[in-house]
């Protein structure tokens, strides 16, 4: 099997993780830096922005999604439940936000009006892509991760507290760092009633 085979069947979702990095700071921001780059788009659009959170500013971010669920419950035991959830991510060494710069996209939509339409889609593709590298890559070092999605709840603080572009869409939240507790194999529905195979 390839590297990169491998390195797909490998990661899984990991949820207890420790504030730690096998990887340094300086190195995380590297890698997610580069596959920030390599990743295609849609036109070679580039409209995919990551913002990483490290130190207080994790630890806020978590808080802020603290907040906004705590707003939102009706019911003070199932957020209990919540708040256990919120604080393993906060528990985590760091966090990997993704964003799609709107401005960006809907350029190439005005500038390529035949393919308007698709341009929110590919945004959104290519958003897939840049998550699956940066998780990947993350779990080849070692690191777990975790992939959640607390927009568009957190939209308006997360803009304001960490003084992100207003054009840039949230996306996706990635906590990352050291597993202390590994997940097992997920079930996988067997590629024989996935793939269909014609002409062979
Ligand atoms: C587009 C997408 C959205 C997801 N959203 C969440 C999420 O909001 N919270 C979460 O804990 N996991 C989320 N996941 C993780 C999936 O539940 C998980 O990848 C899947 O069950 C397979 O397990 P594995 O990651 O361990 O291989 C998401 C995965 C994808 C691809």
């Amino acid at each position: 099997m390839s590297d990169i085979l491998a390195s797909l069947h490998t990661r899984h979702s990991q949820y207890v993780l420790t504030g730690t990095s096998a990887l340094s700071d300086r190195k995380l921001v590297d890698l997610v830096s580069d596959l920030v780059v390599a990743v295609p788009s849609a036109f070679n659009s580039q409209s995919q922005r990551a913002v990483l959170l490290f130190g207080a500013d994790h630890a806020k971010l978590w808080d802020i999604v603290k907040d906004a669920l705590r707003a939102v419950s009706v019911d003070e035991e199932a957020f209990k439940k919540t708040e256990e959830k919120i604080d393993s991510f906060a528990a985590a060494h760091a966090t990997v936000l993704f964003f799609d710069d709107e401005e960006t996209t809907s350029g190439f939509a005005e500038k390529f009006a035949t393919y308007a339409g698709n341009f929110p889609i590919w945004a959104q593709q290519s958003a897939g892509m840049l998550q699956l590298s940066v998780w990947t890559a993350l779990s080849e070092q070692g690191l777990g991760a975790s992939l959640q999605h607390y927009n568009p709840l957190i939209d308006e603080e997360v803009h304001r507290v960490f003084g992100i572009p207003a054009s840039w869409k949230l996306l996706a939240q990635m906590p990352f760092g050291d597993i202390v507790t590994p997940t097992g194999n997920t079930e996988r529905m067997d590629a024989s009633e996935r793939v269909v195979v014609k002409g062979l």
